[in-house]
């Protein structure tokens, strides 16, 4: 492991690199926060003043730069091929926020960037698999205590979107994604097959948007997984998941523990918990110690986490759900090339 911190720049500053910078600069051992770039100059300029970093007007001068030796990107999805394709070329380590990128191709083009290489640099941000309770899941799964996994059962809610444009298929491109990936990860085998239905959406949901959405996912080993993604709830950021094998179940993500409250309404008292407002809060945890991981293993000239396949993966399957829900609900496979060999088979 190197001596030095590790000198950090981040690409993008909205919502979710706003949270990452946070984490960069105070929660991160071993880490230094050197750089942001973000065509929002202003934004990014606020943030580097306080966080005591530079800013560069290009987010490809920030990753050639000399002075950063890793990047996390948390820039819009469209543009992550092109900065994902720079950090490859500069050699650097790169943490990329989900998803890899926007269709399949171009996500391919990258694995196939990352394999000429013959080293791992990319780390997708797929968070769940470092939250404590999905890694619990997984290794309790693995233990064989439980016999072999049939079934999962997730759900995924937001309480609104954040914007008017937030149209059907985003759902399964930005929602569904990660649970894709959570079920990749928890089955370790890839999605064959995917199904997209919805029921009469929700008033709540903008015009013409299907909302929510129940997805079906077969796996190669003939396992299924459904999953409700529901994006304007009204209520919070519900995730939670139940998988079911041969000698038992597991649940994770129930709203059973934190704080219990009670308070007065018109119509009288009522106790119960909070529900988190977004996955900042939900998945605090997962995002410090994915980014603690992250960062060890570049100090450390390696890489962890979800690779670019696996990112590749998802997308692939995100483009079928796509495809499934355009059609009103019509089955459609998945048909991956072959893995090339820098990504081991048990992910
Ligand atoms: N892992 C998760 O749970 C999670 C949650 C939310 C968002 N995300 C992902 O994070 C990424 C950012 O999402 P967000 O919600 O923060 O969006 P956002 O719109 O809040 O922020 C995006 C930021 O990127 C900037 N930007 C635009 N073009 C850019 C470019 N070419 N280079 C650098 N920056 C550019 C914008 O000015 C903005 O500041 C997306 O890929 C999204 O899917 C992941």
């Amino acid at each position: 492991v190197s001596r030095h911190p590790l000198r950090v720049g981040l690409v993008g500053v909205g919502l979710m690199g706003g949270d990452h910078a946070e984490r960069l600069a105070q929660r991160t051992a071993g880490v230094t926060l050197v750089a942001v770039a973000d065509p929002d100059v202003g934004r990014a300029t606020a943030l580097a003043d306080r966080l005591d970093a530079v800013v560069h007007d290009d987010p490809l001068s920030l990753i050639a730069s000399p002075d950063v030796d890793a990047v996390v990107i948390a820039s819009p999805g469209f543009v992550h091929e092109e900065q994902v394709a720079a950090c490859l070329q500069h050699r650097k380590p790169t943490l990329c926020e989900k998803p890899l990128t926007m269709d399949d191709d171009s996500s391919l083009r990258l694995v196939e960037a990352e394999a000429r290489l013959g080293r791992r640099l990319v780390t997708v941000g797929f968070m769940r698999r470092f939250d404590p309770e999905y890694v619990a899941v997984k290794e309790a799964l693995v233990s064989g205590v439980y016999g072999r996994l049939l079934l999962l059962h997730h759900v995924h809610r937001n309480r609104a979107v954040p914007n008017a444009e937030f149209h059907s298929e985003m759902i399964v491109r930005d929602s569904l994604v990660h649970e894709v990936d959570a079920s990749r990860f928890l089955f370790g085998q890839e999605v064959v097959e995917v199904t997209v239905l919805a029921p009469a959406p929700t008033s709540h949901a903008g015009p013409g948007v299907l909302d929510p959405q129940v997805a079906i996912l077969r796996m190669a080993g003939g396992g299924l997984v459904t999953t409700e993604v529901f994006v304007n709830s009204r209520v919070g950021y519900e995730v939670r998941f139940e998988a079911v094998a041969e000698c038992g179940s597991l649940t994770a993500g129930l709203a059973s523990s934190g704080v219990l409250a009670t308070r007065a309404t018109p119509e009288g008292g009522v106790w119960g918990g909070l529900v988190p407002e977004d996955y900042r809060s939900r998945f605090a945890r997962a995002y410090d110690l994915e980014v603690q991981a992250w960062a060890d293993a570049a100090r450390a000239g390696h890489a962890v986490g979800p690779s670019a396949w696996d990112g590749y993966a998802a997308t692939a399957v995100s483009t079928a759900g796509m495809e499934s829900l355009r059609s009103g609900g019509n089955a459609v496979a998945v048909t991956l090339p072959e893995r090339p060999r820098l990504y081991p088979e048990d992910h």
